[in-house]
């Protein structure tokens, strides 16, 4: 019986490097505040726009000569613009969840707290709700599911963020 147990978990552990083999194992390359900055921040601050802004409403002509960034705006503009910010903050419950990421202040990311995955769950849903509406190309809707964003980052920034030290224990 034992001999079976032992088997199986071998079998098991053969499946799941087979599957993986040859990836590099995700590892972070910036510490949670450089994520938050560079994805959490910038993405839903396109979401937040939804408040004010209709998506649907015709793109604002860039001036010629500008960047890369003011050039291309329009090309993923509109609702697309909207559902893939919902996209990246889903992937970005996705990418703090890494192991080996650390705070800016050099300690971890505290993973193993169960209100960690709650708050990474609540993220996830919140983009989850986002990313229908956007679909749905429902601008109330979408206001509304902002909402649930704000919340998302709020209820987790009150516990690891806006503390001393930041991303306690
Ligand atoms: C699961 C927990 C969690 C969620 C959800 C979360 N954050 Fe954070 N956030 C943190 C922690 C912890 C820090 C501090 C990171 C550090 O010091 O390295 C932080 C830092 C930040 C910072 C950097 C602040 C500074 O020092 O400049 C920004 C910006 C930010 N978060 C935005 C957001 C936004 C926007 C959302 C929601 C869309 C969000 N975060 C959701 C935990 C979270």
């Amino acid at each position: 019986m034992r001999f079976v147990g032992i088997a199986l978990v071998l079998l098991l552990a053969a499946c799941a490097s087979a599957s993986t083999a040859g990836l590099p194992a995700p590892e972070p390359m910036g510490n949670l505040a450089q994520v938050m900055r560079g994805i959490l921040f910038t993405n839903s601050n396109i979401l937040f726009d939804v408040q004010s802004s209709d998506p649907a409403a015709p793109p604002v002509e860039a001036a010629s000569g500008g960047g890369a960034t003011a050039n291309f705006a329009g090309i993923y503009g509109g609702w697309q613009k909207v559902e893939n910010a919902a996209i990246a903050l889903g992937e970005s419950a996705n990418l703090i969840t890494i192991p080996g990421r650390r705070c800016e202040n050099g300690r971890p990311v505290p993973l193993s707290q169960p209100d960690w995955a709650q708050f990474t769950q609540q993220l996830k849903d919140a983009a989850d709700v986002m990313l229908v509406a956007a679909r749905a190309e429902d601008q109330e809707a979408a206001s509304d599911a902002t909402n649930d964003v704000a919340e998302a980052c709020y209820v987790c920034h009150e516990v690891y963020r806006d503390v001393e030290p930041r991303c306690t224990p």
